[in-house]
């Protein structure tokens, strides 16, 4: 059951710390300076030369994280929406791996396009939630977030989940294509083990229902954010609008002044995420859009310039910019969660939605 939250929303936002630390039990070991994720044998990954992401909604989103980080660590990869593939796949050879992302395991779109990718002859991997799920056994291989059963329509928990997994094996990936661990993950890999920890100092001090409640007459909620924080600027607007059914969007933090830029008004509160990648830039979109009277919530550590400009401030831990985008998320999460408490929405189960779309 619920326990003493009012929604499982709530409840599974606050059991992320938890499902966290399943997610990465065992698969990282620090003192060795290296990504111990035991499905795959070292190695594992020495032939792939470029990795595809399929994935629908939030999936889509950590996909798209996954497939950034990939990126950053130097290895071709795109994410795409699953349900775009049949008709934009780019092409397949012996030596591309796909990835589908999938709380469910059950998605039609997104099992459409890993058959498609099989049957072109790429290697296939799911990232699922779901022991036995179709996508889990139809692909070459799975790998588990143990996230735990997720009952609230909006997609928590399992994103932060997946989001963590795809840095492991991106790091796992450029390592075995390298044959030696990449650059930065000694730096990343003590911060990826207190990510439970910094989660649950995000849960204890959010200031989320506060700004909840401030801006709760406006028109429309935008998000911004640059590198791995676009990803999350999609993931907060998608989550706003799914359970607020208010308006909201989210963008790279640089085409905000290249077309949305004209929606800006004093009634659309921009949510900034930064990262520690390119934030000056960041902060100058957001200027921007504070200047046409936006007020500008900045979503960031304490000492970061930002605060100084914002309007608000949703505080995160420092930690590495790999890592830094999925604190803002869960401060996102709470936001989203609040705003559509204060509008009496039915938060877990939003209209015209269903937790597993098996249709195409
Ligand atoms: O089960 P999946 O991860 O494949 O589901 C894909 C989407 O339907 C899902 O992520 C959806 O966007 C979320 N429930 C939204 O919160």
């Amino acid at each position: 059951g619920k326990g003493t939250y009012d929604h499982f929303m709530l409840k599974e936002i606050h059991e992320q710390p938890t499902s966290l630390s399943q997610a990465i039990e065992g698969r990282i070991d620090p003192a060795g300076g290296r990504i111990a994720l035991a499905d795959f044998e070292p190695g594992t990954f020495a032939d792939v030369d470029s990795v595809q992401f399929v994935a629908c909604g939030t999936s889509y989103h950590a996909a798209l994280y996954g497939s950034l980080a990939l990126n950053q660590a130097g290895v071709q990869s795109t994410a795409l929406l699953a349900n775009e593939y049949s008709v934009s796949a780019p092409p397949i050879d012996d030596d591309t791996l796909v990835i589908a992302v999938t709380q469910s395991g059950e998605t039609a779109d997104t099992l459409t396009a890993l058959r498609r990718a099989a049957s072109e002859g790429a290697a296939t991997l799911t990232l699922t939630n779901v022991v036995g799920s179709t996508a889990a056994r139809e692909a070459d291989d799975a790998l588990f977030i143990r996230a735990g059963p997720e009952i609230g329509v909006a997609a928590t928990k399992t994103f932060s989940s997946q989001a963590v997994m795809l840095t492991l094996l991106a790091q796992r990936i450029a390592a075995d294509l390298r044959g030696e661990p990449p650059a930065d993950l000694e730096a990343l890999l003590p911060e990826l083990e207190s990510m439970p920890a910094a989660i649950d100092d995000v849960l204890a001090g959010s200031a989320a229902k506060t700004v909840a409640r401030r801006y709760s007459d406006s028109e429309a909620y935008f998000f911004i954010g640059r590198g791995l924080g676009y990803p999350v600027a999609l993931e907060g607007a998608l989550k706003f609008k799914e359970i607020t059914y208010e308006h909201a969007e989210g963008f790279a933090s640089g085409e905000l002044k290249h077309g949305p830029l004209a929606l800006v008004t004093p009634e659309t509160p921009v949510f900034a995420i930064f990262t520690g990648q390119e934030d000056e830039k960041t902060l100058k979109n957001a200027e921007e859009a504070q200047t046409r009277g936006a007020p500008v919530i900045a979503v960031c550590p304490d000492d970061h310039p930002a605060v100084e400009v914002a309007d608000d401030h949703l505080p995160i831990p420092d930690t590495e910019p790999d890592l830094a985008g999925l604190l803002a998320n869960v401060q996102l999460q709470l936001v989203s969660y609040h705003a559509a408490d204060l509008l009496g929405r039915p938060i877990d189960k939003p209209r015209n939605l269903a937790k597993s779309v098996t249709v195409e």
